[in-house]
């Protein structure tokens, strides 16, 4: 691994640059180095989708225009994030070897199209991957430019070729030691008489097959595959890469959560995590959003507990958002600097300049269809980037959380297609965002950390809706409690195993009836006009969608439902297991109850908390406080101490006020 930062310890401000678009304006390619200085960026992602100008036909190799276009960035002292271009392949390559394309969900074989639409186990798309990496390694790995390899972009999607079909037969024989009992069991395939007798019978879930909800094991060992063949593809660029250019970080942008496949299995292959953020600014909840986006941040920066890069944002409004608003004055700077807050050491754009045609040309850019190096959007980018270079000392510093909350992936694919509770939806993500904001408008940090992570570590952890757990997790939780760890979880917890197997014996599974001090027997789920309520001392608290019904054991009850059959049953139960805590929530509140609780367990556990408007958040990394007010209008925040703006040198003693939109950047006076 190599870390980054060795090559160019600064926040990276940039953007995705096309050049490859602008060939035929030769006046354009000159500009475009000039006004990127002046907008104090400092480094360019090139080459996400070059394939066609680099390899225009089988073989044959034109790097011309990547050598002028790294030197002309060179020449203004611009870095260049440098893509392998898997990510899109040329029309010649589809046409001479259609194996290349994706076989979709209804089994046919897709035309030459869009540009995700290739087969991570084709061998000829393989070999063809690393023949054109192999080339950049070997051209552009011992350029001093060249400060990071952006492997494809934004690997995703899935194929049904019947390459993927087998390959995914011979990953479930591993899986299962090629023992189809072993699968029958895991899947439950009795069920509907599905028995497997002949490994040649398994087929993915398909619009004209098995529906993913059906043979719920089926379609979760699908799942896992598809991101092993993914993460396979991207190692094999990697290692392209790395043999040849051992010294030079690699990342690959991921997006937002929740995805179809699962990053965790990605983060040891990188050297940096890296992704993309396109929040829907200015919609009706902008406390939602911004709470959103934090999580989002989190989540990859606990990738691998280290800076991750922000590699895209837009700088005004997207293309593809139902309503596509522009970035109200102040949003642009806000929004940067929370994700620098969460860890991220560069704030880089989709895209440099907006293409003349094609489906992004609307698409928010630093650069407009006027051409000019002026204007609202410009500079917004030009102030950041000045202000990230104020801001240098904080590039590459950590964050210690003191709270975690975990997030899982494969429990969110369990969860959404398990038939039962509600079905529409049973808000897993919404529900880890609820639980989240708790913390977020404390300004209290928190890692959002996945099933099989450490716990240790930690004063406080958050489980919601944790329904799929594997028996090693469950070992883990009753360890960390017995420790003296304080683990929160609510209904739905430990219902299933990892193939969405019952756990038998009562929920939650095994050892947790101990750790909760607990059965949870039965679960009501609410129609969307009803309501129960939760009583915990003298207060009454709203409860909508679910109500399970729990007996305890050795769990003490704080809190009882307000009505219907349960009326009097317990609804928050708190267990002293061993040395630990382990609080249980049995229904879902409208955020009062969870909001009540999170409260008191952070004083209890003297976890450092700040007095905050409505609205406003404050983020520390290493010893710097970011405050963010993502109101549209001015707030005041108390401060517990003497603070220097690091931008402006401004001491606040106790409090500071935020214009609409305000942010600023704290570090303790001594
Ligand atoms: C990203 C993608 C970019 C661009 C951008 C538009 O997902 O990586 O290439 O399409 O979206 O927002």
């Amino acid at each position: 691994m190599k870390e980054f930062g060795t090559l160019y310890p600064h926040f990276l401000h940039g953007a995705d640059y096309n050049p490859d678009q602008w060939l035929s304006y030769p006046e354009v390619l000159e500009q475009d180095p000039r006004m990127m200085a002046q907008a104090h960026c400092n480094c360019m992602s090139v080459g996400i989708f070059s394939w066609a100008v680099l390899e225009p036909e089988e073989g044959v190799y034109r790097f011309e225009e990547l050598d002028r276009t790294i030197k002309r960035l060179s020449a203004r002292g611009i870095k260049t994030i440098l893509a392998t271009p898997s990510g899109a392949r040329p029309r010649w390559l589809a046409e001479r070897y259609p194996e290349v394309l994706r076989v979709n969900k209804a089994g046919l074989r897709q035309h030459y199209s869009d540009r995700h639409n290739h087969c991570f186990t084709s061998p000829i798309y393989r070999e063809k991957t690393v023949a054109i990496d192999r080339q950049l390694a070997l051209r552009y790995g011992k350029d001093p430019n060249v400060i990071l390899w952006h492997i494809s972009n934004e690997y995703s999607g899935e194929c049904h070729c019947q390459l993927c079909q087998e390959a995914f037969r011979q990953w479930l024989k591993k899986k299962y030691d090629n023992d189809l009992d072993k699968l029958n069991h895991a899947w439950w395939s009795a069920f509907w008489s599905h028995t497997v007798t002949d490994w040649a019978q398994i087929h993915p879930p398909m619009q004209t097959g098995e529906p993913d909800h059906i043979m719920t094991g089926l379609y979760l060992d699908w799942r896992s595959f598809v991101t092993h063949q993914t993460v396979d593809f991207m190692k094999m660029e990697i290692d392209t890469i790395r043999e040849v250019c051992p010294n030079v970080p690699v990342t690959t942008n991921m997006m937002w959560t929740p995805q179809q496949i699962d990053y965790h299995d990605f983060k040891d292959y990188i050297d940096v995590v890296s992704w993309d953020a396109y929040p829907s600014w200015h919609e009706k909840d902008q406390i939602r959003c911004a709470v959103d986006a934090a999580f989002n941040h989190n989540y990859f920066r606990c990738l691998k507990h280290k800076p991750f890069l922000l590699m895209e944002s837009t700088p005004s409004n997207t293309n593809w958002h139902a309503v596509n608003k522009l970035k109200r004055p102040g949003m642009h700077r806000l929004a940067s600097l929370q994700a620098v807050a969460h860890g991220s050491d560069s704030v880089q754009y989709f895209q440099w300049r907006k293409g003349r045609g094609g489906s992004e040309k609307f698409h928010g850019a630093v650069i407009d269809h006027n051409g000019k190096a002026s204007g609202r959007v410009f500079e917004d980018v030009r102030q950041m980037g000045i202000s990230l270079e104020k801001l240098d000392q904080v590039c590459g510093t950590s964050t210690h959380a003191k709270v975690a909350i975990v997030y899982d992936l494969k429990n969110h694919w369990a969860l959404s297609n398990a038939s039962g509770f509600i079905n529409e939806d049973k808000q897993y993500v919404k529900t880890c965002l609820q639980h989240y904001k708790s913390f977020w408008k404390r300004g209290v940090d928190v890692d959002v950390i996945s099933v099989g992570e450490p716990l240790e570590g930690y004063d406080l952890v958050i489980m919601p809706m944790l329904y799929s757990l594997p028996q090693e997790q469950i070992e883990r939780i009753e360890q960390y409690v017995a420790q003296g760890g304080t683990v929160v979880a609510t209904y739905t917890t430990g219902y299933v195993n990892e193939t969405d197997l019952c756990y038998l014996g009562g929920f939650p599974g095994q050892k947790l009836k101990d750790v909760f001090g607990l059965t949870a027997d039965e679960i009501d789920s609410l129609y969307p006009e009803e309501q129960n309520t939760v009583l915990w001392g003298e207060e009454s608290y709203t409860v909508v969608d679910y109500c399970e019904l729990v007996t305890p054991t050795t769990a003490q009850v704080l809190g009882t439902y307000g009505a219907d059959f349960y009326k009097g049953m317990p609804a928050l139960l708190k267990n002293n297991y061993k040395t630990g805590e382990a609080y249980y929530i049995a229904c879902r509140d409208t955020g009062a109850l969870t909001d009540r609780l999170y409260a008191q367990l952070l004083q209890e556990r003297k976890i450092k908390t700040y007095a905050l408007p409505e609205g406003a958040t404050i983020t520390s990394r290493a010893q710097y406080l970011f405050v963010q007010n993502y109101n549209d209008h001015p707030i005041t925040v108390p401060l517990p101490a003497t603070y220097r703006d690091l931008e402006t040198g401004a001491l606040y003693k106790g409090a500071i006020a935020l214009e609409a939109l305000g942010v600023a950047v704290l570090c303790p006076e001594a």
